[in-house]
């Protein structure tokens, strides 16, 4: 199941993925926003986190209109690894190199094709354990220093 969540900067972008996610049929759970008015990519970006983080998701996927916001937003959740990803390579080397848990698409940055591309490659990615040292510390750091 992927969550996948937006705020209006993200949001034509999301309901095209959606659209592919039906095609392909891939569970998955939308977070909102529901439409293009206004709002404040926090709120996405942070409900998206906090589900990914619970445990009960392969992984999330947020959207503003760069992805800079909201993924700096859903990066404040404990236990969340959020990647903003750009390109193919980007996309494979977040799941590689970094086990993200969500990644984060600009929805005026990127379009449609290249954002199913770039999900595709993340999905089908393996995570490399040589890596893993890197992660824990940054587990360690969030569980020492950053409290509920
Ligand atoms: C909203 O206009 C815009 O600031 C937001 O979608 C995002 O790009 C922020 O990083």
């Amino acid at each position: 199941m992927i969550a996948i969540g937006s705020d209006h900067g993200g949001y034509e972008l999301k309901t095209g993925l959606i659209a592919y996610f039906k095609k392909m049929q891939w569970p998955y759970e939308d977070f909102g926003t529901h439409g293009d008015a206004s709002v404040d990519y926090p709120d996405y970006g942070i409900k998206v986190g906090e589900a990914v983080a619970k445990g009960n998701y392969e992984f999330g996927i947020v959207i503003c209109g760069t992805g800079i916001g909201i993924s700096i937003s859903a990066n404040k959740v404990k236990g969340i690894r959020c990647a903003l990803i750009y390109d193919i390579h980007t996309a494979t080397l977040a799941k590689q190199h970094n086990n993200a848990n969500v990644i984060a698409l600009g929805g005026r940055t990127t379009n449609l094709a290249d954002a199913i591309k770039m999900v595709e490659a993340f999905k089908h990615e393996t995570y490399e354990p040589r890596h893993q040292k890197r992660i824990d510390k940054m587990s360690k750091y969030e569980k020492e220093q950053c409290h509920e």
